[in-house]
């Protein structure tokens, strides 16, 4: 297999993951891909890995240009596996290669995950390695994703390879940016962040402090395409992304047993509708979570519905704002709502798992008995006009 040339002396060697469709339960519908770039200058110099499935083909791009054997330098950005399950077979090769991590916690993850005696070299912020005619500069970006996350800069390419940041998990025969549908790519770059590194915020903005003042010509992510075209709009959408910016909308989530929950959820997407509040309403049994945690990211209040069931909500319910608790999106308003036969519970326990996922929760009395009447449901259309005017009153720039 042949690398592809991305600058003067510098080569994609990565991997395309066609046919992956989970990403440690991501659902990545469109594949992804593992980038790993080769920097051949005096110094031989390896950006990151692939996962370990797609060592050989890694193995066999760089072998058109040279010989593994002659690495000095392997660049482990972050050692989650998908970077870094090639680098034990790679490591059997490159005898002489010297691994470069974060200072910080690089090390560490390096011995946690290996347990082998390799040679190393900690980098800390601004540190420089000197490849004869090119230099790079580290930056370590730590919780974007993990801890040892880190950027490196190729100063006199401009040429940013930012690990995860930036990325997306898409399969495709093109690896720049204005070679695919750019749409389809920033989707995949808005489900990345929203399901993987909105509770990292912080960390991404100050990332983009230290990254977004570098003159820079080409950004080079670990996963998707590289940027070399749309350089504004991706770091654009990471500032607004990282800061909490929403739209006037709204998501109507929610699961039913016999459709009472349904009527309902029906219901308050109309009155949000007839406010000209956006809306997005998905039945969490048949829209995957991570498509509507994707929506979350830009919506100012969640409106979650479920029927009782066992004096509690029902599982696929359970399921979304477990991961809500995880990822504690800031600013957003948060409603429960549902039916229920002899006993309430799914509504109480939908409020509690908000509050946990930071939400403001406005309190509501939307839990029905049985089948919601003419009059319950105007209700239910009157609370999606009322909250209409908090979500417009939302101020996106307080929203981080
Ligand atoms: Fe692409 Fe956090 O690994």
């Amino acid at each position: 297999m042949k690398p592809a040339n991305i600058a003067e002396g510098i080569y994609w060697v990565g991997a395309t993951d066609w046919n992956i469709r989970d990403f440690h339960h991501v659902s990545t519908e469109k594949g992804t891909s593992y980038n790993s770039y080769l920097i051949l200058d005096d110094k031989k110099v390896l950006i990151d890995g692939v996962k370990a499935p797609f060592c050989d083909e890694m193995l066999s791009r760089m072998r058109t240009v040279m010989d593994p054997a002659d690495l000095d330098y392997i660049v482990l950005n972050h050692m989650e596996p998908d970077h870094s399950g090639s680098i034990e077979s790679l490591m059997n090769l490159a005898k002489k290669a010297t691994i470069i991590v974060s200072e910080k916690f690089g090390e560490e993850s390096l011995a946690r995950t290996f347990h082998r005696d390799w040679k190393v070299m900690p980098v800390k912020e601004g540190s420089e390695l000197d490849l004869g005619h090119n230099h790079i500069r580290f930056f370590p970006i730590s919780m974007v994703h993990w801890p040892d996350s880190m950027a490196d800069y190729l100063v006199e390419k401009q040429i940013v390879f930012s690990n995860d940041a930036f990325g997306g998990h898409i399969a495709s025969s093109k690896l720049f940016d204005d070679e695919h549908v750019l749409d389809e790519v920033m989707h995949e770059v808005k489900k990345y962040y929203a399901t993987l590194l909105i509770h990292l915020s912080e960390s991404i903005k100050r990332a983009m402090q230290k990254l977004g003042a570098l003159p820079i010509r080409m950004i080079a992510p670990s996963h998707g395409l590289i940027w070399r075209s749309h350089i504004g709009k991706v770091l654009e959408n990471y500032r607004l992304w990282s800061e909490g910016v929403t739209n006037e909308k709204a998501l109507v989530l929610y699961a039913h047993m016999w459709g009472s929950t349904e009527k309902m959820a029906r219901a308050l997407a109309d009155g949000l509708r007839e406010e000209g509040i956006e809306i997005g309403v998905h039945d969490l049994c048949t829209t995957d979570r991570n498509d509507v945690m994707t929506e979350v990211l830009d919506s100012r209040a969640l409106l979650v519905g479920s029927s009782t069931m066992h004096n509690t909500m029902l599982p696929p319910v359970a399921s979304f704002l477990c991961q809500l608790k995880g990822l504690r999106p800031k600013g957003k308003l948060g409603v429960a709502f549902g039916s229920y036969g002899w006993g309430s519970g799914a509504t109480r326990a939908i409020e509690q798992d908000l509050k946990l996922a930071g939400l403001e929760v406005v309190p509501t009395e939307l839990a029905f008995k049985f089948v919601p009447t003419t009059e319950e449901m105007e209700r239910c259309r009157q609370f999606g006009a009322a909250i209409a005017g908090k979500i417009k009153s939302l101020a996106s720039a307080t929203l981080s």
